[in-house]
């Protein structure tokens, strides 16, 4: 067994001493969206820091503790703040959440992050549904003895957003006349903010948002065989592309003015997904 399969089973026995709570779907709440587990009605909660061995996020904005609860009759955990890379934590810290949430059962992995927008069609405020990622700009949070208890070796990512879910989603937002684009999301994992150059760049590469989480949890979810989805709040335009500079300020009042749409159409697309 791996270390990294110790430390999960660790955990795992940590938040089953709280709660037997087995969800269908774990969403993990990016920043400035936390507040749509306030809207949950909890059966449980567990403080990451009550958990042995799990990495706490240290970013303002950021809870740190998981959210038992259902929305419309689907069985959810919600992960309120996650932990990045220019935290300081390991890969595998920073997968370990995930895979977490996939041995208590979830099958379907919902992610929502901040992101800046390297389209030039978006606007601070819109949100992206995410069609694909790139992860190539930094070594791959996989790379490491696999864990064979919850994946392959070489999993295959030809289709990590799951299109299925992609269409309840769309159909979610078109139902309550939510504007929504689409895109190719791509993780850097700052904490700088890009430089123009660097925008231009990913925009080169087939980029349409940029930010510093998401695509390795998706990958690592993928690993483990969860279906995945996920939906960016473009709360700026990137560097170069935006009028003014950068700032977590700024991240954190676009995604505080558009969060009840956002929470709307994140609450309705999982209700969606349990209807047939
Ligand atoms: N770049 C990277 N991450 C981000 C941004 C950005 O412009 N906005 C929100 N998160």
């Amino acid at each position: 067994m791996t270390k990294a399969y110790e430390k999960l089973q660790k955990c795992l026995a940590c938040v089953r001493e709280k709660t037997d709570f087995v969800p269908q779907v774990a969403l993990i709440l990016g920043s400035g969206l936390g507040a749509l587990a306030d809207e949950i009605d909890a059966v449980a909660t567990v403080d990451y820091a009550d958990i042995e061995g799990f990495p706490v996020s240290t970013v303002p904005g950021h809870r740190g503790r998981f959210v038992f609860g259902s929305f419309g009759g689907v069985k959810v955990v919600i992960m309120q703040g996650r932990v990045h890379f220019y935290e300081g934590y390991s890969a595998e810290d920073v997968l370990l959440p995930t895979r977490l949430m996939a041995m208590l059962g979830a099958k379907i992995l919902f992610l929502t992050n901040a992101a800046g927008g390297v389209n030039k069609n978006f606007r601070a405020g819109d949100f992206m549904l995410i069609t694909d990622h790139i992860m190539s700009l930094f070594p791959n949070p996989l790379i490491g003895a696999n864990v064979d208890e919850l994946g392959p070796r070489f999993p295959d990512m030809s289709e990590v957003y799951d299109a299925q879910l992609r269409s309840k989603i769309i159909k979610t937002a078109q139902k309550y006349d939510i504007p929504l684009q689409q895109g190719v999301y791509c993780q850097l994992t700052g904490p700088t903010f890009e430089t123009p150059a660097e925008v231009r760049m990913l925009a080169a590469l087939g980029a349409d948002a940029v930010g510093m989480s998401t695509a390795c949890e998706a990958a690592a979810a993928k690993h483990a065989g969860l279906r995945v989805c996920g939906i960016s709040c473009i709360t700026n335009q990137a560097a170069g592309i935006s009028p003014t500079p950068l700032s977590h300020e700024e991240v954190f009042e676009t995604a505080n003015r558009v969060a009840p749409l956002f929470r709307q159409l994140v609450r309705e697309s999982i209700i969606s997904f349990g209807e047939a």
